[in-house]
């Protein structure tokens, strides 16, 4: 099962120039890839205030990165063990990588937070854990 040492903070090429910036990020593939999955879905969370917690699930089968494209955030991630870890996602050219089987809880966002999610699955509402000492048994096994 992965743990929180499996956790990465990925930096991306950021193209910018006076235009502006251009950040990319690919999927993996067999001539290398940015993240380490094939991206399925894409998601991102807005609107969220700083009393928001979001997340609080874990997932079974999906990888995830997430990018503050705009705005800050936290994420707060804990492994089977309760081991944890705090990230603060505050550049669009850093993203957090988040492998299955980990706790997740997203808070913090700042007014102009726009927290994309790419993730390794279709939705599947079956495979998230939303309770906590399910996903600790779970672990476990
Ligand atoms: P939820 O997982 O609670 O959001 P978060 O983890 O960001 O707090 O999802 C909220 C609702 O949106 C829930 O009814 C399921 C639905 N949803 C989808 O249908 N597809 C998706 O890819 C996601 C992420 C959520």
């Amino acid at each position: 099962m992965p743990t929180i040492d499996d956790v990465k903070t990925i930096q991306f090429q950021d193209f910018g120039d006076k235009r502006g910036g251009l950040v990319v990020i690919e999927g993996s593939s067999d001539n290398g890839g940015t993240i380490p999955f094939e991206i399925k879905r894409v998601f991102y969370i807005y609107g969220s205030d700083e009393e928001v917690i979001r997340g609080q699930h874990a997932n079974r089968l999906t990888d995830f990165m997430l990018i503050n494209v705009s705005g800050t955030s936290k994420v707060k991630i804990v492994d089977g063990d309760e081991n944890s870890c705090i990230i603060e996602l505050n550049e669009p050219h850093y993203g957090v990588y988040i492998p299955h089987m980990l706790w997740k809880e997203m808070y913090d966002f700042s007014a102009d937070s726009v927290l994309l999610v790419l993730a390794s699955t279709h939705y599947d509402g079956s495979e998230y854990i939303r309770d906590f000492d399910v996903f600790i048994k779970e672990f476990e096994k």
